[in-house]
């Protein structure tokens, strides 16, 4: 079977769980060598502004260690830009940030944001990393992209994946479909990521102009509960029987 969609795995919250205790453990190019084995295409990691998960040292790292392309997820902030200047990922997405949210809560404001964003990312495309901008699936968004230059849009999932849980989903995924087809009339590459899970996901994934997906906490979510019973048997046995 042709494999047809890119997946790009988010990591920040295993580093929000190794940062819990300070320590090295989960170890993130662990993390990485999995998704490898585990024919994952690109590892994301968002360097938020506060360094709530994902710390410097860790992008450094995983771009070091090479082991997949690196997407770095960024504000469009001055330090941001150094940084990525700097380790020059294989992609980076531009996502807007506020300090208090819990994850990125929308897409990038692209065509309010035009002017500013045309200065911002030249030194990126110029140094030959692959960029994208995290926007809602809306056409005047896409058009705006597309005069900026970028390679890609990532179309913000999550308000498909908040209105799936209710079961009225339908509007919003016509207005994916039909953002989708925008992307490849303008030849831009178009992905989508947010809020996907196993009963959500396919309804993207088999539209197709839709060329890689990003997926992070349900991922992490998930591999919690299904590791769980395995690690427990093992450590039920481990106490139980050792030494005896
Ligand atoms: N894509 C982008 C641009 C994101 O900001 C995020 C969240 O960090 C994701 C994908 C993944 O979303 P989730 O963690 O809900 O799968």
């Amino acid at each position: 079977m042709e494999k047809k969609i890119r997946l790009g795995i988010n990591i920040d919250h295993v580093a929000t769980l190794r940062n819990a205790r300070n320590e090295d453990f989960p170890n993130l190019i662990d993390i990485v060598k999995i998704l490898k084995k585990s024919k994952v295409d690109s590892v994301t990691v968002h360097l938020r502004e506060d360094r709530r998960h994902i710390k410097d040292k860790d992008v450094i790292e995983i771009k070091k260690k090479n082991i997949l392309p690196l997407n770095l997820e960024m504000a469009a902030t001055k330090e941001m830009k150094e940084i990525c200047i700097r380790q020059k990922p294989f992609a980076c997405c531009i996502v807007p940030e506020r300090r208090e949210e819990l994850t990125t809560e929308g897409g990038l404001d692209a065509k309010g944001q035009k002017n500013f964003l045309g200065n911002f990312l030249p030194a990126i495309l110029e140094r030959g990393i692959r960029a994208s901008l995290f926007i809602d699936p809306d056409v005047q968004q896409i058009k705006t992209a597309k005069e900026l230059g970028v390679n890609a849009v990532e179309l913000h999932t999550g308000k498909y994946a908040r209105l799936f849980k209710e079961g009225r989903f339908k509007g919003e995924l016509r207005k994916i479909l039909s953002a989708a087809k925008v992307c490849s009339d303008l030849g831009l590459e178009c992905h989508a990521g947010h809020g996907l899970n196993f009963l959500n996901v396919t309804n993207i994934s088999s539209i197709p102009e839709i060329s890689e997906l990003n997926i992070g906490h349900f991922l992490i979510a998930n591999s919690i509960i299904f590791g769980l019973e395995e690690t427990l048997k093992r450590l039920v046995k481990m106490v139980n029987y050792s030494g005896k």
